[in-house]
Parts: C-alpha cells; structure tokens; sequence
C-alpha cells in the first residue's frame, strides 16, 4: 500500500513552495551539486547540507522519495504487528523529516516524535515543513542537533527510524547507531538505497539488530540467515513516485513518475507475525498463470507458479505486487 493520499499531496504541497523564488537553473544547480557530492566520498565528516539551498534542493528533489521508501517499510511493520502503534518515536539522522511524515502517516498521526540530525539548515527547513503540514503531530515534533558517533546516547522510545543515513557512516558509527538503536528502542525500521551496498548495509544491521535479542518483522519470513549468496544478487524493492517538475528538470524526460528503490529491516523487541513469505520480483503474469519469485519461511527462495485452476489463489496472485506478503493475510 502506498501512504494515503492526504499525507503525500500535503507534503508535496509543503514541498512545492521552496523552490519559490530560486530560479530553476539555480535549483537544478542545487539539486546536480548534491547528486556529486552523494556520489563522491561518503562519509563526509562534516554535513553534506550545509546551508538553505542545500536542503531545499535535498528536500524537493530525495524527501517525496524517501517519504514513500520508509512508508513502505512501516506498512510491512504494520502487517507483522497489526496491534502495535508507537507513543514515541526517534527519527535518527531525520534530517528534513521524510521518516516522520511516513511514521505520522502509518499510525495516523499519534507518535510523540524527535528528529535529531547534525545539520542545522535541515532541522529548520524540516520544522518549517512539519509547520505547514497541517499534522498535529509533526507540528509538535522536536527537532534536535545531535551528531551520530560512538558517544550518541537516544532516550528510550517506542521507535527508531534511520533512513537513507548507513551510507553517510564510516562503519564504527554504523555500527554503533544500530546498536544503540536496538538498545533504545522496541522497534526499529532502517532504509536504505536498494543497491547491492545498500542491501550489504541492511545485512550487517540485521544481525546486529538480532544479536541484540530483536526478531526480524520484515521483509525476511525469519530472523535466521539471509538465502541469498553474498555478491549474487540482493534484496530489494520498489515504490513509485510522482515527479515533480524539478525531476523532469534534472533528470530529462517527461515521465510522471519514478520507482524508487530501496532495501529495508524492520525488527522488534516484542513478538510479531512475519509474512510466511515474500514476493522479491515483480511478479510475470503469463496466459493463465503468475511466476512469483518468493523468500520463504522454512524453502530460502523459491518459484511459485499460481495457475488459474488455484481459483482464488489465482486472482490474488495476479494482484500481488513486488514487496507484497504471500499469500496474503
Ligand atoms: C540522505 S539524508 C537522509 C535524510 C532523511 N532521513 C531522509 O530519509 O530523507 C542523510 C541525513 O543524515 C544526516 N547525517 C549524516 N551523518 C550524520 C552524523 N554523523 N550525525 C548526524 N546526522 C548525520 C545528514 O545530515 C542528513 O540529514
């Protein structure tokens, strides 16, 4: 499920005035310097947005983006925790709040929420957002400069998001954010770009996260290995993405929207019921029959063909999307 469309047409609004008033030469200059700057040396040492244009451009070019990535994976949380809803939550490395819009969007706006980044120009311009949401609780988020080091400490909260932040770590600090995370908090969802590095981030967070007595919710059936050889292939997923007209500006083209890509750990500290399985390829509709490509709880990955003669079964699986649970609920 995508989030509502409530929660990502008043971001897209919120989004839509920043770039008022910056001609558009200028914001896609913005927007190329932070692509270079993504692709050259990470981790930086010191905050890659570093003053209003910077985060505007991060903001109206990655946060729809990473919006509906971190909604995603709060929807497969849901599905393995149908009851639970977090009081408090710690958006770490939140920079313009992306996570926070998806946290307040995914439990309708209930979770006492606290953003703590090390860039200042992003906590501002993400208040700023969070003012014109119109959500009460993004309203009342508590935005806070907090740099991500062996020293970070987080109070004890409901749940911990990190999204699109492993990759801006030296892996000292990668590790010892996940594992404060999991000391701090009874879930935690981390999102990455669905790269191979990506998925190589997620992994070693997984087992930290279950070395630290927390149960995979998803999008693994299990908390036991990953089936996948390393280096053959990797887990990922996709969620689509209008663009806006900065997109079409940057990156050419005419399409109205984009898949994003990305790779995703939820786990627990309290008991949850994962997917027996997952789809992890779009599935290929044939004359009469569904492949799905499939992680299992107790078969590693495995072909399914669902053939008409399955009957309902059938019709699910022509609706089965790529990330979705099989069967479904
Ligand atoms: C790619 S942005 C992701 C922002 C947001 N989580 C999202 O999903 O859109 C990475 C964020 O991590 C923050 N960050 C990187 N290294 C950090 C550190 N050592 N301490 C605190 N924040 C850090 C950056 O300032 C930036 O806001």
């Amino acid at each position: 499920m995508n989030a509502s469309p409530s929660t990502a047409e008043a971001l897209r609004g919120a989004l839509a005035g920043l770039l008022d008033g910056l001609p558009p030469t200028q914001a896609a200059q913005a927007v190329d310097r932070l692509i270079s700057h993504y692709r050259g040396t990470v981790p930086t040492g010191a905050p890659v947005l570093r003053d209003r244009s910077d985060v505007a451009a991060y903001a109206a070019y990655r946060m729809p983006a990473t919006f509906e990535a971190v909604r995603a994976a709060l929807d497969a949380l849901r599905a393995a925790a149908p009851g639970w809803a977090p009081d408090t939550h710690t958006d770490i490395g939140g920079g313009t709040g992306a996570a926070s819009w998806a946290v307040a969007d995914a439990w309708g706006s209930s979770a006492r929420t606290t953003v703590l980044d090390w860039a200042e120009p992003a906590l501002a311009l993400g208040r700023e957002l969070a003012a014109a949401s119109g959500i009460p609780s993004l309203r009342a988020a508590a935005w806070r400069r907090s740099r991500i080091s062996a020293a970070l400490r987080v109070e004890s909260t409901d749940l911990v998001t990190v999204s699109y932040v492993l990759n801006e770590l030296t892996e000292r600090d990668r590790t010892a954010l996940v594992t404060e995370a999991a000391r701090a908090a009874r879930a935690v969802v981390i999102v990455e770009p669905g790269t191979p590095d990506g998925y190589a981030r997620i992994i070693a967070a997984r087992d930290l996260l279950i070395a630290a007595g927390l149960t995979v919710a998803a999008p693994c059936p299990h908390s036991g290995a990953c089936p996948i050889e390393p280096g053959t292939d990797w887990c990922h997923f996709a969620t689509r993405v209008s663009r806006s007209s900065l997109h079409r500006q940057v990156k050419g083209g005419s399409l109205a929207y984009e898949d994003e890509k990305f790779a995703y750990v939820a786990a627990t500290r309290f008991p949850v019921v994962p997917a027996p399985a997952r789809v992890t390829r779009r599935p290929q509709i044939r004359k009469g029959q569904v492949l799905l490509e499939l992680c299992t709880e107790d078969d590693g990955l495995r072909r399914e063909t669902v053939a008409k003669r399955h009957g309902t079964l059938y019709k699910a699986a022509r609706d089965a999307a790529w990330g979705d649970e099989w069967p479904p609920r």
